[in-house]
């Protein structure tokens, strides 16, 4: 991480762990109108507007290492397929026959020489151009050169892979912004993808997401294992372009080290920053990344209702070479899940209390920004002259958002 944001961040860190009251440049953050967590109009608008014009992650590069390597993709309402061509580049395509519409790949991942339909047999290569029709000799004029799969905007970043169904959307490392340099270090061409645990929760997927960007709640909520880990109060939050965001809480001195890896299991990559605290990055619209040395998971929350989320934890451990995965990764997936337990059934309630008639519009601390500039930016993403005036967040914490490249 950049010398002078280091020390900035450290700044904050000692700041907020000795500050008696708000900071002097913080302001009353505008309540979060709790229709939003339910509003049937404002759930379309995000699929219409959020879902199919953001860059959305798809897969770790790790996943699909081989030429012919795929993986399907259906988060973004559409099917989708993401595969490694001959040439080594990565490509998005819909996932749909150019004859009749029927999908060209029909498993969740796998290996292809040719990307060939199960409905009458037509045939792709790997660029997605259309090489074999059986029986062509029934078609009249068909020109099979303008016959590809239709491609989807598909971008890599440092070994993750996002798509956007938007062919103007921003170039991908435009969109993400000042992340790129702060989370340089997790090195992430050398990660590889671990395991995936998903949990199915009856909350709104906004709910969900506010839930990993403040660490307000883990005396209350988690006090039995992050609580004991991590201060509270030493926290740094940054508001960053796009809706992206940055959260640093740091460890606890008479915890420091307690879950450090081996050296097996280490990212010799990672700094001392973050080593001495849990460092996570909100990747706008929908995941928590929780870097870590040694083994982390992307915080991935996926809506299938307005009412109801998938929340994908997707784990990541640096390349330990030959031989089995670490052990220790291993156990901490298993930790993990007590505290995802823990989360989720705290999220469902909140979903039951905004389904009710005593909701009320949610009250936010300073500390808790993160969650208003989340919130506005689904507004601005979707168009604020869109999204009917009692739905909205307001515009006060815009000057808060820190410049590209801060
Ligand atoms: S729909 Fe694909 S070959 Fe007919
Ligand atoms: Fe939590």
């Amino acid at each position: 991480m950049d010398a002078a944001l280091e020390a900035d961040i450290r700044a904050q860190l000692e700041y907020n762990r000795e500050r008696t009251g708000p900071p002097p440049d913080a302001v009353a953050v505008p309540p979060i109108p709790h229709d939003r967590y339910r509003d049937e109009a404002l759930f379309a608008l995000e699929q219409d507007r959020v879902w199919r014009r953001t860059w959305l992650f798809a897969a770790h590069e790790s996943e699909i290492a081989e030429p012919g390597a795929y993986v399907t993709f259906e988060r973004s309402g559409a099917p989708l397929v993401v595969v490694r061509g001959d040439d080594g580049v990565v490509r998005a395509f819909y996932n749909s026959c150019r004859h009749r519409g029927a999908p060209v790949v029909r498993d969740v991942c796998g290996t292809a020489r040719r990307l060939t339909c199960q409905y009458h047999s037509w045939s792709y290569d790997l660029g997605g151009a259309l090489k074999a029709v059986p029986d062509a000799r029934s078609f009249v004029d068909l020109d099979q050169g303008a016959l590809g799969l239709v491609p989807v905007r598909c971008e890599t970043w440092e070994g993750w892979v996002f798509v956007n169904e938007d062919p103007d959307a921003p170039a991908l490392v435009d969109f993400l912004g000042p992340l790129c340099d702060q989370m340089i270090e997790v090195d992430g061409p050398r990660l590889r993808r671990i395991g995936t645990q998903t949990h199915r929760v009856a909350a709104n997927w906004k709910a969900m997401v506010d839930a990993f960007l403040e660490v307000y709640h883990i005396r209350t909520v988690h006090p039995d294992n992050a609580a004991l880990l991590y201060d509270d109060a030493t926290v740094s939050v940054a508001m960053l372009p796009n809706g992206h965001s940055r959260l640093t809480v740091g460890v606890k001195p008479e915890m420091l080290g307690i879950m450090d890896p081996s050296p097996a299991a280490d990212n010799p990559s990672v700094g001392q920053l973050w080593r001495e605290t849990s460092t996570s990055f909100g990747w706008f619209p929908n995941i928590v990344a929780a870097l870590d040395t040694g083994a982390f998971p992307l915080l991935c929350m996926w809506p299938i209702d307005s009412r109801t989320t998938e929340l994908e934890l997707a784990w990541f451990a640096p390349d330990w070479g030959d031989g089995d995965m670490p052990e220790e990764h291993s156990v901490r997936m298993t930790l993990f899940e007590t505290v995802m337990a823990q989360d989720t059934s705290n999220m469902a309630a909140i979903q039951r209390s905004v389904e009710s008639r005593g909701a009320r519009p949610f009250q936010i601390g300073w500390h808790e920004r993160l969650i208003h500039h989340f919130h506005r930016a689904v507004d601005l993403t979707i168009g604020t002259d869109l999204v009917p005036a009692d739905l909205a967040v307001s515009d006060a914490l815009d000057g808060f958002v820190e410049e590209a490249g801060a």
